[in-house]
């Protein structure tokens, strides 16, 4: 079993490129499938979340080949429209293939999602949107059995949350639907308009992306096309917390600042300063950071909930106290009783999570328990003194792209063995 190695207390220094985003990777391979066509996917991650899409597309039939940070997807044939229980459970976010499958095939066959480890993973916008626009879907042992009636309905749908998946699904759909399809309260993430950007290179007309009310009018045929993934907003924001961390001074090149918005403001209240230019961030972190005081998740534009767990590594060490509120999802504090391991003082009840700055961590023996914590480990284990070994290697391979290797190049003493 592969476990990181990390002796802390190690300044980090110089520059690094940030990786392309796992979640836009994600719901662009997907969409690949609209085009019957081949299309050249740039800046794409290595991770075992776009292997998974990968091998769910190769099982349909598709053509999938990598070089490097290079994809090409050639979806001109395909030959199945269901997607087995295996590849499904491989990774959850597999859910993004519905709407796809039902545009292209006119039916699609899969099992639900589990749940994963940040709780029940419901998809009842996913299915009640889908629902309305004339999809016909059946629920029974475990899954689901989606045909289209007739056509694809266009319809205005008001999603009660702005979930991001729900929102992914429901435009994959109606960029296919015979007509106008109006989304409100949509979800605003930045994957969304990356999406939205490939989809209208491949000759769809999405309008409002970004926003809370995003326009789909239908289109009869798509082509592929050359698309370059944004950076992920979350790899820059765990390297800031890793930063921070170690009071260092490291600039990361490939960030787009908009994308990082609820972030900045985390950063300076903790003291550190950060100054942009062309696409480099520099960010330089005081000797004792200054606690941010209160972080609520909320959605896009607000702190994203994945850099929950990395910014709680960081606020371990600071002066006083810092408030976390989880609104997004309903178990997302397993980190806490890992990092108490190395010496933080965390307490959490319900979605409230204080933190109560010490003076030092200390090397332990840690797991991680899922993908945003795991990199919480990683951050907290760069301040610590001493060693500290991390396992649950699996759960930030989904995510960060030869991580060690990135901090490693920074000054970081962190070994994979
Ligand atoms: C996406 O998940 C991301 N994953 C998550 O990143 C991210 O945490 C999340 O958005 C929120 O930003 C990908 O993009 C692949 P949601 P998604 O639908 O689409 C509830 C990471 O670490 N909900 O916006 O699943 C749901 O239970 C991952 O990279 C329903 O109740 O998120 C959750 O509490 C983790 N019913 C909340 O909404 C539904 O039908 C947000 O979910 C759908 C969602």
């Amino acid at each position: 079993m592969a476990k990181l190695l990390i002796t802390g207390g190690r300044k980090l220094s110089g520059e690094v490129k940030v990786q392309g985003s796992k979640n836009s990777t994600l719901p662009i391979l997907a969409a690949t499938l609209l085009c019957e066509d081949e299309s050249v996917l740039y800046n794409c991650p290595k991770l075992s979340d776009v292997d998974a899409s990968i091998r769910i597309l190769r099982y349909l039939g598709c053509k999938a080949q990598r070089s490097d940070n290079t994809l090409i997807v050639d979806t001109s044939n395909i030959t199945k429209s269901d997607i087995p229980h295996d590849l499904m459970r491989e990774m959850r976010s597999s859910i993004i293939f519905l709407g796809v499958l039902i545009a292209r095939c006119g039916r699609a066959k899969m099992s639900l999602p589990g749940g994963c480890e940040l709780g029940p993973r419901p998809i009842d916008l996913h299915l009640s949107a889908l629902r309305q626009m004339g999809i016909e879907i059946t629920e029974q042992h475990g899954e689901l059995e989606c045909v289209v009636n007739d056509f694809i309905k266009p319809s205005k749908i008001a999603l009660s949350f702005p979930s991001v998946g729900a929102t992914e699904n429901v435009m994959l759909t109606a960029v296919k639907a015979k007509g106008t399809t109006i989304i409100t309260n949509a979800a605003r993430e930045p994957e969304i308009t990356d999406l939205a950007d490939f989809l209208n290179s491949c000759g769809a007309r999405i309008t409002g992306a970004g926003e809370s009310t995003i326009v789909i009018e239908g289109v009869s045929k798509l082509h592929g096309c050359c698309h370059s993934i944004i950076p992920d907003r979350i790899v820059a924001a765990t390297l800031m917390s890793a930063i921070a961390a170690t009071s260092s001074s490291v600039t990361l090149d490939g960030v787009i600042l908009s994308h990082l918005c609820a972030l900045i403001p985390v950063f300076e209240q903790a003291g550190c300063e950060l100054s942009y230019k062309e696409g480099k961030l520099s960010v330089s972190a005081p000797y004792k950071l200054r606690s941010p005081k209160l972080i609520r998740t909320m959605p896009y534009p607000g702190f994203p909930t994945d850099a929950q767990a990395p910014i709680m590594a960081m606020t371990c060490k600071s002066n006083g106290l810092t408030v976390f509120v989880e609104n997004i999802f309903e178990s997302r504090y397993k980190h806490v009783d890992e990092l108490n391991r190395l010496g933080a003082n965390i307490k959490v009840e319900g979605k409230v999570a204080v933190v109560d700055g010490v003076k030092h961590l200390s090397g332990a023996n840690v797991q991680a328990l899922d993908l945003r914590g795991g990199a919480a480990l990683i951050v907290a284990a760069l301040s610590a003194q001493g060693q500290t070994e991390i396992l649950g290697l699996p759960y930030l391979e989904r995510g960060y792209e030869d991580f060690e290797v990135v901090l490693e190049s920074l000054g970081a003493d962190i070994k994979k063995i």
